[in-house]
């Protein structure tokens, strides 16, 4: 086959399945060859193209005009008619938030919110974030084994989430079958029969964010970043429309806990499995915070992102046309040996960890990314203190949903001794 520029299309572009378990598992690794030979590919299966290195992906990231980021939020398997009428029913109408606006809505939208993830306003959310992992680990403490992320990172995230939203904290439950949906809804690909069930939760999330809007909209006056927005919108009604309100408050609610969630839960993984790192992070906290950026670069919670091309234009050397819609593969930028010395070893003390893409660059770069932070360093210091000796279930075997974007473990099982709690013998 040819791509749309008329150019061959080599086997292993052929071959490259984002769906696929070495994908889902591996994305950097599964993408060597690319980085390697050709770094920038059509992929027919996914109609996509596919950028892979560091210098290249930052350039995508850098110029949101040329790359547009209009497509964040499309789903990226086209749903049957049967589960479009499901959203139909629901009115269904996930539009512009911040991540997919273009400008020059986008910056003047950013800035209005952009208060509320101040240092000092997110220094208010911390003793909340102390309190809840430290109240977490006192459930499981005794145990000698549990489900990480059944049992702390998916609940910590979300509780702080709703808290930073400003929006109530009961249905858990439920808003995290709407998440999983949600995701699986726009960068999963779903069977027909899926497809339903899924438009049927996703219906219903949006339904629900519709409604704790009203209830909002009733007295603005409380915390949180949707009251906020609320407060703010006499002022700018086109910047903060009703449509950006009713989709950020669904796409908030993922956008808020379910990276960070993830992001716990393959930092824990990796360090686990690369024990003399772990015990060197028990011995001192002080490398806790790089340790962060250093699982981020190495195993972030999110390995790609989109764009579309709103002129013919070139990514390095390959030309791309005008429509071109892009995979911009973050996780495998992360592991650019051009850009990081050993890139698939994890140093906590490596100089440049920060300067992975994680969290996106530029203009769009990730508004939470200082909130996510202090969780996973909270996280981490809470367990390197009070479990230092655990360790990973051996013999485990890691599912993910499978999808374009996201990446952690379903399942995170860890043992210990309770019998060497340090609080047993230092209380
Ligand atoms: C945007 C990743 C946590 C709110 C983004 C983007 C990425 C990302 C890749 C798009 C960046 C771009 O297009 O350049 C992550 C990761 C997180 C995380 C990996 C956790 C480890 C959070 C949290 C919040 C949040 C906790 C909110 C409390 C946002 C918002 C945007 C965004 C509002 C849109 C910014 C804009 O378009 O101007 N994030 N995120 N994120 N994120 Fe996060």
């Amino acid at each position: 086959g040819v791509d749309p520029s008329g150019r061959p299309i080599s086997a292993n572009a052929a071959a490259f399945d984002p769906f696929h378990e070495t994908f889902q598992e591996d994305p950097a690794g599964s993408l060597r060859w690319s980085r390697d030979g050709e770094p920038v590919f059509y992929s027919p299966r996914l109609g996509y193209w596919v950028v892979t290195r560091y210098e290249d992906v930052k350039a995508v990231f850098r110029d949101n005009i040329t790359f547009s980021p209009s497509i964040a939020l499309e789903k990226v398997t086209p749903v049957c008619d049967e589960a479009t009428a499901v959203l139909e029913r629901y009115g269904y109408a996930m539009r512009r938030t911040l991540v997919n606006e273009d400008e020059p809505v986008h910056m003047r939208r950013r800035r209005a919110l952009m208060e509320p993830f101040t240092p000092a306003q997110l220094a208010h959310h911390e003793p909340l974030v102390r309190r809840l992992v430290r109240e977490h680990v006192d459930r499981i403490i005794d145990t000698g084994k549990a489900d990480l992320v059944e049992e702390m990172l998916y609940d910590v995230p979300l509780t702080v989430a709703l808290h930073f939203l400003g929006v109530p904290e009961d249905d858990m439950a439920m808003l995290r079958k709407y998440s999983v949906a949600h995701v699986v809804n726009t960068w999963g690909r779903p069977t027909q029969e899926e497809q339903v069930a899924v438009a049927e939760s996703v219906g219903r999330f949006w339904r629900f964010a519709g409604e704790v809007l009203d209830r909002m909209r009733q007295d603005p006056s409380g915390p949180g970043w949707m009251p906020y927005a609320i407060r703010l919108q006499p002022q700018m009604p086109d910047v903060i429309t009703d449509s950006y309100l009713h989709s950020i408050m669904m796409a908030g609610i993922v956008a808020a806990h379910e990276t960070t969630a993830n992001a716990a839960a393959n930092a824990i993984r990796l360090l686990l499995e690369n024990r003399p790192v772990w015990e060197e992070i028990c011995a001192d906290q002080r490398l806790i915070p790089n340790a962060v950026e250093e699982c981020l670069r190495h195993s972030g919670s999110v390995k790609a992102w989109r764009r579309i091309a709103t002129t013919d234009t070139k990514i390095g050397d390959v030309e791309i046309p005008k429509g071109a819609k892009l995979l911009i593969v973050t996780s495998s930028a992360n592991h650019d040996e051009r850009r990081f010395d050993g890139p698939d070893e994890v140093d906590v003390r490596r100089e440049n960890a920060g300067d992975h893409l994680t969290f996106g660059y530029g203009a769009h770069q990730c508004m939470g990314k200082n909130l996510a932070r202090m969780e996973l360093q909270i996280i981490l210091q809470e367990l390197t203190t009070r479990l230092p000796h655990m360790e990973l279930v051996p013999g485990q075997r890691f599912s993910y949903l499978p999808n374009i974007s996201f990446r952690g473990p379903e399942h995170l099982w860890v043992q210990w001794d309770p019998a060497r709690n340090p609080e047993r013998t230092n209380p």
